[in-house]
């Protein structure tokens, strides 16, 4: 299961992404917000948070305006390691050497077709489980 959310700036993006990994063949749990009346990003980025916390969502992907707010926020919870994406290189890289389990977009920044292309790879990437790696990661959460 994949957790999403977004505030406003993110909503209508959300909306196509959701029906974008559908067709893909993912399960989603939509966690907000519903509409575009302006709301507050941390709020919806703690619920996802808490769902990958939790186990009750494998990973994670929120949307703001620009993506920053919500990889702030998400990064101030422990355990999760939020990646902001705006290029393909970085959605497989951040998956083979950070292990990220949230995945950050910037509606306002990045268009629909690019969107898709680093969801996929973010979803579609293993960790490398390099030794290396997983020391970072390990100094990383302490
Ligand atoms: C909302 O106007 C905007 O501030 C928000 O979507 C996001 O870009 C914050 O980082």
């Amino acid at each position: 299961m994949i957790g999403i959310a977004s505030d406003h700036g993110g909503f209508a993006l959300k909306a196509e992404l959701i029906k974008h990994l559908e067709d893909k063949g993912y399960e989603l749990k939509d966690y907000g917000c519903f509409s575009e009346e302006s709301c507050d990003y941390p709020d919806f980025a703690h619920k996802v948070t808490d769902a990958v916390l939790s186990g009750e969502c494998d990973k994670g992907i929120l949307l703001c305006g620009t993506g920053i707010g919500m990889s702030i926020t998400a990064n101030k919870v422990k355990g999760i390691r939020a990646a902001l994406c705006g290029d393909c290189f970085s959605a497989e890289a951040t998956r083979l050497h950070n292990d990220t389990n949230v995945l950050c977009l910037g509606a306002r920044v990045t268009g629909p077709e690019l969107a898709f292309k680093i969801a996929d790879i973010f979803l579609g990437t293993e960790f490398s489980g390099d030794e290396r790696h997983l020391r970072r990661i390990a100094k990383i959460e302490g």
